[in-house]
């Protein structure tokens, strides 16, 4: 799978009744990552509870993308461990099935389909009903402002438009651990807002949000700040 990719869910597996809808605490444990000689990660240990709002801060190359693939099961730790409740994370299959939703830097768009087909998607391969996916895909673009553009195709939408169907992808699984990239770094103040104040509240109604970002007026949403150089955490508040 390429960096920017994001599996779209756990196909042709259904998960048992309630397992998606389940949160649990997030606690990566003194995780280090190393691509050949790079360290990306060194020795990071962070737990986020459910309900909590982490946003991870750092210059560019810190290890903020590298800590959520580890922490999605995208990336295998060269050491340490990533335990989600009592599970250890091995792979992106495994969290997607366990209600993992990453939105990637980069989105991990399909251009070629339309931007509710693409809110669609992780929802049918979650084995939703059509039309209940089909209105949760509308509910979640609708709440980002994309409530006339959802059946354009992505390609034809602009850049802040597309980082806001990610956003809307990840929210309308309505994931209990919802991490994301970067996703207001193409957005005008407004956009941002409203991005942020719908992160806010998916961890205020008990789920896990983690989001890295460059800026710290994004950041300050966040209940705690984190910063990674060179790949060490340090607590920032
Ligand atoms: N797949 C990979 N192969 C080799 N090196 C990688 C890979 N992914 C990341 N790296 C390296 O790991 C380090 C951390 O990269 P990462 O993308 O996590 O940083 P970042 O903090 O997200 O940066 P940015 O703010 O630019 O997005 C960098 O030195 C990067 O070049
Ligand atoms: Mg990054």
């Amino acid at each position: 799978m390429g960096r920017h990719e994001v599996p779209t869910g756990a196909r042709g597996r259904a998960p048992a009744a309630g397992v998606l809808r389940e949160a649990r605490p997030l606690d990566c444990r003194d995780v280090t990552v190393r691509f050949g000689a790079v360290t990306a990660l060194a020795g990071v240990s962070l737990r986020v509870e459910p309900g909590e709002f982490v946003a991870v801060t750092g210059p560019s190359g810190a290890g903020k993308s590298t800590l959520l693939w580890a922490l999605a099961g995208a990336v295998r730790p060269s050491a340490g461990a990533v335990i989600l409740g009592s599970v250890p994370v091995v792979s992106r299959d495994q969290t997607a099935v366990l209600g993992v939703a990453l939105v990637p830097q980069g989105n991990g768009l399909a251009a070629v389909l339309t931007a509710l087909e693409n809110v669609m998607l992780p929802l049918l391969a979650a084995s939703q009903a059509p039309a209940a996916a089909h209105a949760a895909a509308t509910a979640a673009l609708a709440s980002l402002g994309l409530g006339d553009s959802m059946n354009h195709l992505v390609e034809e939408l602009s850049g802040g438009q597309q980082q806001r169907v990610a956003v809307a992808r990840g929210l309308a699984l309505g994931a209990p651990t919802l991490l994301t990239d970067e996703p207001t770094s193409e957005l005008d103040h407004g956009n941002r807002e409203v991005v942020l104040t719908l992160l806010r509240a998916h961890a205020d109604a008990g789920n896990v949000v983690v989001m890295a970002t460059h800026d710290p007026e994004a950041a300050a949403v966040a209940d705690r700040v984190v910063r990674l150089d060179e790949g060490v955490l340090t607590v920032e508040r």
